[in-house]
């Protein structure tokens, strides 16, 4: 009882002194236990479903009328109920609530929570068999933004980020029956959070992707990586993390496939010679991996690659390839819309961008969930994956640094295994000599290296002009730092009109690959007009046409593009009435899932590449 008093007090504590200079590393997310591999791979519990839920926008079970937090035995943690004993003064009943689907944001399931920025507390009653010997821990894919949760009364922790997934460890704190999971979910926007208080998406909250109730033996493998050695791609490389005793001896990695028992040495560390069939789009090959000690094993699939630049290639498993992409938001592919999840979901949006002849989709702005990546991977699709480093950024502040390094971290620590994976972006659109931006970027730059050197890092950057009708990127010190010249450009939307791609063309600073990751320009679907009635199909068309054109003249330089975007998403910032409608309609799919005009141009262009 009392650690999670002064947990709680820890918590409360923490944002209040976000300001101050910090020299002690900030703990982000207290509470949360390190990421745990492949979750969904291991003995557990999901905990999907309809959830008790109380929208509470005055956080009255949080804090006192003062606003300072109130002791944990009177917050809504306590999970007490007033029809149990109406004698009692307790103003709020888990019980009588109404529900909201898990996983699921809250803004498309009711009408009323539509445009909500607040918190809402979700409760889960679930009973299981927690045995002696085991060790349990509560798995959140993801919620958004910030996230505090409870188990029978007790804070576990608190969590900020709304892409990336978190645990607790709730070895110990399990009854057989009627456990009471409490979940505050806040997805108001603040200067310090990342994102920060402007994007052009809307910030759907709650409890977005799944929960999971996961059972591990007392010793267990926590987490492993497997790949082939960017150092030497004819070898298989890779560790195994264990948390808790184990013989070292026992730990060991197979792949039947390739008749593979490799030993672990003492260190995690494991290394053999190879020559795996390589993964591509044109074969996504997966290998069945198991990894197994004394007391624990799981399996995964796992694909083998290698990704890397040579002058102005990018190189996939050493020969040269382009990447024919598109940009998507983590939106559900038909009906209410609202954040997607689940395979399904994933298998819909990534049919279409096949169809457009993709072998590569940038997942933006923030880590989309597990089952889009690994589709993806099932279906030959490279993925370019981001964290919401978007536009500006509080890039002076400690708190903000150390947010973005944790989602960064989670994002890698998630996803590492996945070979479809190829870049990993630390930004977009970013002002260029904002004051700390440097610093920021380049740290977390140095940071993704550092956890895993077998991909490429990026940034998506800006463009300007160096005469009327040359254009560049206009961020020297990213693209020195970056792997790729990667960058958005809106010739013919937020630049002129189609006609200028005719008399645009471009050069770069450095002989590296450039990617163009967005590009376009919107359209209603089914409203057509004269070719430069912005918003017609027809004048989307011409823009890709012309644009199109436009980036055939880059020449061998050109290594990828991905316009923006597949599917019109929700956006706040898109209020014409009778067109937007809340939409941004740069997408080639509608929110229904017609097809424009220009979807048809894109698929001709790729199918010339
Ligand atoms: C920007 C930005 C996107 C945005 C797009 C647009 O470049 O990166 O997030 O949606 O442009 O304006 O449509």
């Amino acid at each position: 009882m009392k650690k999670s008093i002064i947990l709680f007090l820890a918590i409360s504590a923490l944002s209040s002194c976000a300001q101050k200079p910090q020299q002690e590393p900030i703990d982000i997310n207290p509470g949360t236990y390190p990421q745990i591999g492949h979750v969904t791979g291991r003995t557990g519990i999901c905990l999907d479903g309809q959830w008790n839920a109380l929208v509470d926008i005055y956080e009255t079970g949080y804090y006192s009328y003062r606003r300072t937090p109130i002791p944990v035995e009177s917050s809504w943690f306590k999970d007490r109920s007033y029809y149990a004993d109406p004698t009692q003064l307790i103003e709020y009943d888990f019980d009588a609530a109404p529900t909201l689907q898990v996983p699921g944001d809250w803004n498309t399931q009711r009408p009323e929570l539509y445009m909500y920025e607040g918190t809402v507390w979700y409760r889960r009653k679930f009973d299981c068999n927690p045995e002696e010997g085991k060790r349990y821990f509560l798995y959140f894919e993801g919620a958004n933004y910030e996230t505090v949760a409870g188990l029978n009364g007790e804070v576990l922790g608190r969590h900020e980020g709304g892409f990336t997934p978190f645990c607790f460890e709730v070895t110990g704190k399990l009854k057989e029956k009627d456990n009471s999971l409490i979940v505050k979910v806040d997805n108001r926007r603040r200067p310090e959070n990342v994102p920060t208080v402007n994007f052009d998406w809307w910030n759907y909250g709650g409890i977005t992707r799944s929960v999971h109730l996961v059972e591990t033996p007392e010793s267990f493998i926590r987490d492993y990586s497997i790949g082939l050695d960017p150092e030497d791609p004819d070898y298989i490389k890779g560790s195994v993390t264990i948390d808790g005793a184990c013989d070292p001896g026992s730990v060991s990695v197979s792949i039947p496939e390739l008749d593979l028992l490799i030993p672990v040495a003492q260190d995690g560390s494991f290394r053999v010679k190879s020559s795996p069939e390589r993964w591509s789009p044109e074969s996504p090959k997966l290998y069945k991996v198991c990894v197994s000690s004394s007391a624990d094993s799981i399996t995964d699939s796992i694909g083998f690659r290698t990704i890397e630049t040579a002058g102005h290639q990018i190189l996939l498993n050493g020969k040269p390839v382009f990447l024919k992409g598109i940009c998507i938001h983590e939106e559900k592919p038909s009906g209410s819309g609202g954040r997607a999840s689940g395979a399904d979901d994933a298998r819909i949006t990534l049919n279409w961008a096949k169809e457009l002849g993709c072998n590569f989709v940038r997942l933006a702005h923030y880590p989309h969930n597990e089952d889009m990546i690994r589709t993806a991977e099932q279906m030959g699709i490279m993925v370019w994956s981001e964290i919401p480093v978007y536009w500006t950024i509080d890039w002076t502040n400690p708190v903000t640094y150390a947010n973005a390094c944790a989602q960064l971290e989670d994002n890698i620590g998630r996803d590492h295994n996945r070979c479809n994976i190829i870049i990993w972006s630390v930004a977009n659109e970013t002002p260029v000599g904002a004051p700390g931006r440097k610093e920021f970027l380049y740290g977390l730059m140095d940071k993704a290296r550092e956890l895993d050197g077998s991909r490429l890092v990026a940034a998506a950057m800006e463009k300007a002009y160096l005469t009327d009708s040359l254009a560049t990127i206009n961020d020297a010190e990213l693209f020195e730092k970056a792997d790729v010249g990667s960058f958005n450009q809106y010739v013919g939307w937020y630049d002129g009109t189609p006609e200028k791609c005719n008399h645009v063309s471009w050069t770069f600073s450095l002989d590296k690959p450039v990617i163009v990751t967005e590009f376009g320009g919107g359209a209603k679907y089914g409203y057509h007009g004269p070719d430069d009635w912005r918003f017609t199909e027809e004048y989307q068309q011409r823009l890709y046409t012309l644009n199109l054109a436009m980036l055939d003249r880059i020449g061998p330089q050109l290594a990828g593009t991905a316009p923006w975007i597949l599917k019109d998403f929700r956006s706040p910032k898109r209020a014409l009435t009778g067109i937007q409608d809340d939409y941004n309609r740069k997408g080639l799919v509608s929110e229904k899932g017609e097809k424009k005009a220009a979807f048809q141009t894109l698929k001709e262009w790729y199918a010339g590449k």
